[in-house]
């Protein structure tokens, strides 16, 4: 039977359930780390939260000449006149930018993880230069493209959609398209970008955390829950064939600590509940995954997302969480989301996920789709998940 676990974590309830399963058995903490984890990981991607004391330290201010020369390449670009999925960095040329990101790409992958772009003039461009202009600049962060849904759109709107799309089956079977809180999770992928053009009225902070700390705290504090981490999890498909899959949410990438799940695959989240017939998850796995969360809640930091922020982070070192918010009719959040990977950077991807990072970078430039406008991700039979 699935434990008393929901998709959105109980501080009381993982409290209880670790006194329980301590009270069951003293020993769980003296148990060794599983083979391959060290007890503790060093380096900048290792941080917490009151690390940082000001915004300045993640933010870079692009200049007028910047600006300038991304209206250059967006008109360069144009009068190629080739589809968007053509859009990489000889056809989006910066001169001056262009190394100054691939600094930025390297903080990605052996710095903190993360960093935010200010600010792009989203009110100045149509909703197709702008897809340009993000994907462009984007480009020279990593030319790799993600696909995010079965029709190899490799451009997805984060946005409310409960009332302009309540007629769509699956509109409310994911956070994402919600004004819900996202609890601690990673997507797919490398690195995501998120470009804000419009902020919510209240709330929706982001939020990010380094998993290497995260780990540290763990290993350093309940080793056996590392194991418990490292091993399989029955991941919830809804609905496909197979129904779950199973593979860790934990893994060593040489030396590289890699945190890869989303709750809702283990919990269910709206109206999609946790399929009925498929493995539970044990006591352990529960306990672990709610570890995570207050663990990576505790040492996380607060981006305060600005319109025309494009904010990347590294997908495999950092989770992230988003709280929930409020809109009203002059303040709809509105982000558009990219999936990259840039392979010269690259960390070696854990051996489990090689497939489906293989597939998600798979879409050739002539079949890349940018939807312009706000869509429920769709499945390849055009059915949305
Ligand atoms: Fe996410």
């Amino acid at each position: 039977m699935q434990p008393d676990i929901s998709y959105h974590p109980d501080l009381a309830k993982l409290r209880a359930r670790t006194a329980r399963r301590l009270a069951e058995d003293p020993t769980l903490p003296q148990r060794p780390l599983p083979a391959g984890f060290p007890p503790s990981i060093s380096g900048p991607i290792v941080w917490e939260g009151s690390d940082w004391t000001d915004e300045s330290q993640w933010v870079y201010t692009l200049t007028t000449p910047h600006l300038h020369e991304i209206d250059c390449a967006l008109a360069h670009f144009e009068s190629l006149d080739k589809p968007l999925g053509f859009i990489a960095r000889d056809t989006f040329p910066l001169p001056t930018l262009a190394p100054e990101l691939r600094t930025l790409a390297a903080v990605l992958y052996s710095g903190r993880g993360f960093f935010v772009l200010r600010e792009i003039p989203v009110d100045k461009y149509s909703p197709r230069e702008l897809a340009i202009v993000y994907a462009g600049i984007s480009a020279h962060i990593g030319s790799g493209r993600g696909r995010q849904d079965g029709t190899n759109a490799v451009l997805a709107h984060i946005k409310d959609l409960r009332v302009s799309h309540a007629h769509v089956k699956g509109a409310t079977g994911n956070s994402a398209y919600t004004a819900d809180a996202q609890v601690f999770h990673t997507d797919i992928g490398d690195l995501i970008a998120l470009l804000g053009i419009q902020t919510a009225a209240h709330g929706g902070v982001s939020r990010i955390s380094s998993s290497a700390r995260v780990y540290n705290e763990i290993a350093a504090t309940r080793p056996d829950l590392v194991a418990v981490l490292a091993d399989d999890w029955p991941l919830d498909r809804f609905g496909r064939t197979p129904a779950y899959v199973n593979r860790p949410v934990l893994y060593n990438a040489d030396g590289h600590i890699v945190i890869q799940y989303s709750r809702r695959q283990l919990t269910g989240y709206g109206a999609q509940p946790r399929s009925p017939h498929i493995p539970p998850l044990s006591e352990a796995q529960a306990e672990a995954l709610d570890t995570l969360h207050f663990l990576a809640d505790k040492h996380a930091l607060a981006l305060n997302f600005k319109k025309g922020d494009i904010q990347y982070i590294n997908s495999l070192g950092l989770l992230h969480a988003r709280d929930a918010f409020t809109d009203d009719t002059e303040h709809r959040r509105h982000l558009v989301r990219l999936w990259l990977r840039n392979d010269e950077l690259a960390w070696k991807t854990p051996a489990p996920l090689e497939e489906i990072w293989r597939n998600l970078y798979s879409v050739p430039p002539e079949a890349q789709r940018f939807p312009l406008e706000p869509e429920i991700r769709k499945l390849e039979s055009g059915a949305t998940k």
